[in-house]
């Protein structure tokens, strides 16, 4: 996620703004950029990378002082991380200068319409736009920049936080958010904004948190908040509490709790922009051509961990939505088996990073073979994105816990995006159909946000089982990856044995390893769909409580077949088929936590592990 940063009133405000931005680190970024008004003129910098080269850049050539500015480290989503795609974005007059948080979708008819009045735009993102708007605003709203931004914010779609100078608005900052965090310190003869409260806690812990689609003007005397039609505004004043370390964490004990609960926002901005105005689907960077796509005869997808598991279950969805056969390869054992891949086969690599070496290795030797590669990533710019044929990028934002969770899900939302996009450029999913799982992934984040409010039960569980030593996880179908994704949370996290299994293997040998006690998960299918796959889990089920399991198990509301054999039972909302791992997985996720937490771990940064892992 983008970090941002306003400032207005008697320091420098460049000190301000770089202190701010440093504090907000944490939250991942690959350039960073700052804007200061001074004396009726803006100036500013920006660069690609770390806070550190802006900086050297500042001591090359600094700044003049200013009391008012802002600044932004960017987490590139539209377009790859270079000076040019920093933020600030200046218009062509160098007057205005607007940092951004956020996806804009209707950003293309903009940049269209700004060319066609002679605008030049200078980068590949979505922001600029903005800076053009503005600066065509500012005249006819009276030269009053709060205004301006009423106005621009009305034409807006997408999620945003905006912040934005004039060199003709001394001593003014303005603010706007829709969908995107946007916080208000205010301090004496000074103001601040921020995209979190860790930027000016240092100065100032009285903070406004904004309402939806606001408008905030920042001056030394005083702050001004409204909506977007220049009514009354909303928004809630507080006291910050936390000290610094937890404002990172937006007052979570760990990163890992803030992105489990960022997964709603996080799969509906991997669903953003997603969609063409003539209702086609659109990836972001698709260099295969339609008809290569077409003469695909197989998929195979390549990834590691947690990503391997996102891999399984966008088998069953590209295999059911496409009819093209699709293989899943753990990325450290492709290349050495001597894969059978041509110019007819499609590879998918899945990463968060996009720097796993496994996977980045593998995505190589398919491309050495002939392979077109499509690359599903979170990182805007990482190795194996620019390396791809196609990406589709996951707008999960910055993931600083190790154990892999927001990514997950979105990984999930990105892999049924292409199997849609392969259906669609290959005739097997009319539009309808297309437009049907658009719109029932549209309510996920919705589902998603239902199951985090119900899980303190699976918070008191996993504490009532901090001192076991072992855990099974069993699934079907769609439910086997998450059953594999719910052992790897455990493992990684309480330092614990745990398993997953097909629940259709159990008869094969595991359940050798049922004792009395012994804990065992069990993700249910839904009932509506292959009921023959709910009635085999059932009957497992029971097997293993018959040899003294206690059983967990994760079924969808109304499935009362399981309450006999449920000692746990835990409630996921109904949902399609396919698309029942995105809320089947939370409560693994929140279990896993919690037990570690029990335990006393560090739950961010897990014994022996590394976020991502760039060797082989
Ligand atoms: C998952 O919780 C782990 N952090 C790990 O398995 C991770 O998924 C794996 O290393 C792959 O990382 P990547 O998605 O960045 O390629």
């Amino acid at each position: 996620m983008c970090g941002i940063v306003g400032y207005v009133g008697e320091k420098s405000a460049l000190d301000v703004v770089i202190e701010g931005l440093r504090r907000l680190e944490y939250r991942g970024y690959d350039s960073a950029g700052v804007a200061v008004l001074t004396d009726g003129v803006l100036v500013s910098d920006k660069r690609a990378g770390k806070l550190q080269n802006l900086e050297k850049a500042l001591q090359d050539t600094p700044l003049p002082v200013g009391k008012t500015g802002l600044g932004h480290t960017r987490w590139a989503t539209h377009g790859a991380p270079t000076d040019a795609n920093a933020h600030p974005h200046l218009d062509n007059a160098g007057k205005v200068a607007v940092v951004h948080n956020g996806i804009i979708e209707n950003f293309a008819a903009l940049r269209a319409e700004l060319a066609e009045r002679g605008h030049t735009l200078l980068s590949e993102t979505d922001t600029e736009v903005v800076t053009h708007l503005l600066a065509e605003q500012f005249e006819p709203s009276g030269r009053d920049l709060a205004e301006a931004m009423r106005r621009v914010c009305r034409r807006l779609e997408g999620a945003f936080t905006l912040v934005a100078v004039h060199a003709d608005a001394p001593d003014v900052v303005v603010g706007a958010r829709r969908n995107s965090p946007l916080v208000v310190g205010r301090g004496e003869g000074e103001n601040f904004l921020a995209s979190d409260v860790a930027a000016f806690i240092a100065h100032t812990r009285e903070a406004v948190e904004l309402g939806q689609d606001q408008v905030v003007e920042l001056r030394r005397e005083g702050v001004t908040i409204t909506d977007f039609a220049g009514g009354p505004g909303t928004f809630r004043e507080y006291h910050v509490d936390w000290d610094a370390s937890a404002a990172e964490k937006d007052g979570y004990d760990y990163f890992m709790l803030k992105e489990i609960a960022e997964q709603p926002k996080a799969v509906a901005d991997t669903l953003l922009g997603r969609i063409g105005a003539d209702g086609r689907l659109t990836l972001d960077e698709v260099r295969i051509p339609d008809q290569v796509l077409r003469e695909v005869d197989k998929v195979v997808i390549i990834a590691c961990g947690t990503s391997f598991h996102a891999a399984m279950i966008a088998k069953y969805a590209i295999e059911h939505w496409t009819r093209v056969p699709c293989e899943v390869e753990l990325a450290s054992e492709f290349r050495y088996r001597d894969p059978i891949l041509d110019r007819q086969t499609l590879v998918i690599t899945i990463s968060q990073s996009g720097e796993t070496m496994d996977t980045l290795m593998a995505q190589r030797h398919a491309r050495e073979q002939g392979a077109k590669v499509l690359a599903i990533c979170n990182t805007n710019g990482s190795t194996m994105p620019r390396e791809a044929d196609a990406v589709l990028y996951t707008h999960a934002g910055p993931e600083v816990a190790v154990a892999s969770t927001k990514a997950f899900l979105t990984q999930l939302v990105a892999c049924y995006l292409v199997a849609l996009y392969l259906g669609q450029t290959r005739g097997t999913k009319w539009g309808d159909e297309i437009t049907e799982v658009i719109e029932q992934l549209a309510a996920m984040p919705e589902q998603v946000d239902k199951v985090l409010d119900t899980m303190e039960p699976v918070r008191e569980l996993a504490r009532s089982l901090k001192d076991a030593t072992s855990v099974l996880f069993l699934g079907r179908h769609v439910g086997f990856p998450v059953a594999l994704e719910g052992a790897l949370k455990l493992k990684e996290l309480a330092y614990m044995h745990a398993e997953g299994f097909a629940a259709g293997e159990l008869k094969h040998g595991p359940i050798a390893l049922i004792e009395d006690g012994l804990p065992v998960v069990v993700v249910v299918p839904s009932p509506r769909g292959r009921s023959v796959l709910h009635d085999k889990i059932v009957s497992n089920i029971q097997e293993i409580r018959a040899r003294g399991a206690k059983t967990i198990v994760i079924a969808e509301e109304g499935d009362e077949a399981v309450v006999p054999y449920a000692d746990h039972l835990i409630r996921i909302p109904v949902t399609p088929v396919l698309l029942q791992p995105l809320v089947a997985t939370v409560p693994l996720q929140v279990f896993a936590c919690e037990l570690a937490t029990a335990k006393g771990h560090e739950v961010d940064q897990p014994r022996n592990l590394a976020k991502s892992v760039t060797v082989e």
